[in-house]
């Protein structure tokens, strides 16, 4: 498969919106580092997410509540100085987006000091989106599974699974769409209704064991090269069986996202 997207050119937003209308898939990685920068962005990765999920992968943490502006601040620096085509997309973390000032200042850091091209944040907080796109910040919506709501959740569970929590979903992502969001992630939701959502939203849907359907994937990287033990979730799947080397598997992952063929049903709710 060809990439849409001339490879020398550093993606924007309205690249990822073309590929939607184009029906490219939309492949996305969490990175955290230089290194891991450089090697996704040669491989032909779309999308490199800073992910606050660097709480629990880099800073051994059992949950993404510790992670502060700073941090994602200095990870996301480092990620986008070695960049040259993905787009760069940068979490705000855990009580970092409060108020729309809050929302806006630390928005700031993160595009000035890490080189964010847009942020993302969780929950159907349509008035933070209306208010930080109106100063120019592109933000990434996140529904499903909030792993900074794990508190509240009691725990790390796939969401959307009865008509009416499926439904409010559907309803949210709506209205984060209307608010002016540029781009969702749909966390641990089932196949059926991530596929609902990515067909009535006009921006890109990107997945995280929420079926295929969606405009695109994003996996923990840490997670598909199974750097990480103990208990895989389900929707993961460990690309470096049978790769030769990491950018192997990586590349692996590139081509099994864009031909539709990861995630399968057995990596799907
Ligand atoms: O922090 C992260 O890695 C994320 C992904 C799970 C989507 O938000």
């Amino acid at each position: 498969m060809t990439a849409y997207i001339n490879t020398m050119k550093t993606l924007s937003i309205n690249d990822l919106a073309m590929m939607k209308q184009a029906q490219e898939k939309i492949c996305c990685l969490t990175t955290y580092d230089a290194s891991f920068s450089t090697l996704l962005d040669a491989a032909g990765i779309d999308v490199m997410l800073v992910g606050d999920s660097l709480g629990m992968v880099i800073q051994g943490c059992s949950s993404t509540l510790p992670v502060t502006v700073d941090d994602m601040v200095y990870h996301s620096r480092i990620v986008a100085a070695a960049r040259k085509r993905a787009f760069i997309v940068t979490d705000l973390p855990f009580g970092s987006y409060a108020t729309p000032e809050q929302a806006l200042q630390n928005s700031v850091n993160l595009m000035q000091k890490g080189g964010a091209q847009m942020v993302k944040l969780e929950g159907a907080k349509t008035e933070i989106i209306e208010f930080l796109v109106k100063q120019g910040v592109a933000v990434c919506g996140h529904l499903g599974l909030q792993p900074q709501s794990v508190n509240c959740l009691g725990g790390y569970k796939a969401q959307g699974k009865d008509l009416h929590q499926a439904q409010r979903i559907l309803e949210d992502a709506l209205k984060i769409e209307q608010a002016g969001a540029g781009l969702l992630v749909l966390e641990c939701v089932t196949a059926k209704l991530a596929a609902e959502v990515t067909r009535q939203l006009t921006i890109p849907v990107i997945g995280i064991g929420a079926g295929v359907a969606c405009d695109g994937q994003v996996l923990v990287l840490y997670d598909m090269l199974n750097i990480v033990t103990g208990d895989r979730p389900r929707f993961v799947k460990n690309f470096m069986d049978g790769a030769k080397s990491i950018e192997d598997a990586v590349k692996s992952y590139i081509r099994a996202v864009k031909s539709s063929q990861f995630p399968g049903p057995e990596h799907s709710y």
